[in-house]
């Protein structure tokens, strides 16, 4: 599972985050693995933005990453990649060889929310954080669910 944003510092290393949270709490780490990056190269080795920890500690989740950059191998060693909003969306299948994981929307699996955007929280206040927190927790929780039932 590979969760893709624009930077690679809010959005996609939670997912991962919350991927792997709903991993464990299932006892299913033999068979699911994650990471992320971003479809830019502007924060390549920088730590998760303070803000987007800080919310997650508060919700009782602690995680670390260094961003880094999709490159042409991704999209053949996932099964599937997960780009936050329409717009990383458009960026990977433009870069997308011939043989390539499955591009779907984080959101198409937050039900009610299909084909909407991860809003992107790097420019708002603190509210956005948990807003996109609980978008998160949410969708991964979902997807999760759908693989164990083979509907994806
Ligand atoms: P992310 O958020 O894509 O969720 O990591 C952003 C991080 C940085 C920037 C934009 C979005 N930026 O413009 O530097």
């Amino acid at each position: 599972m590979l969760f893709v944003c624009l930077g690679n510092i809010c959005r996609s290393p939670l997912a991962e985050a919350l991927f792997m949270k709903h991993v464990h709490q299932r006892g299913l780490e033999d068979k699911y693995s994650a990471d992320s990056c971003g479809t830019s190269g502007w924060h390549i080795g920088e730590p998760p933005d303070a803000r987007s920890v800080a919310n997650a500690r508060q919700n009782g989740l602690e995680y670390t990453h260094r961003a880094r950059q999709i490159k042409k191998d991704d999209f053949n060693e996932f099964d599937l990649i997960i780009p936050m909003d329409a717009s990383n969306r458009a960026h990977l299948e433009a870069q997308a060889p011939e043989k390539s994981a499955a591009i779907r929307l984080m959101r198409d699996f937050d039900p009610g929310h299909e084909g909407s955007d991860v809003p992107d929280p790097y420019f708002g206040g603190e509210d956005g954080f948990q807003e996109v927190y609980d978008i998160l927790d949410r969708a991964t929780a979902n997807l999760l669910d759908k693989l164990e039932k083979d509907e994806i």
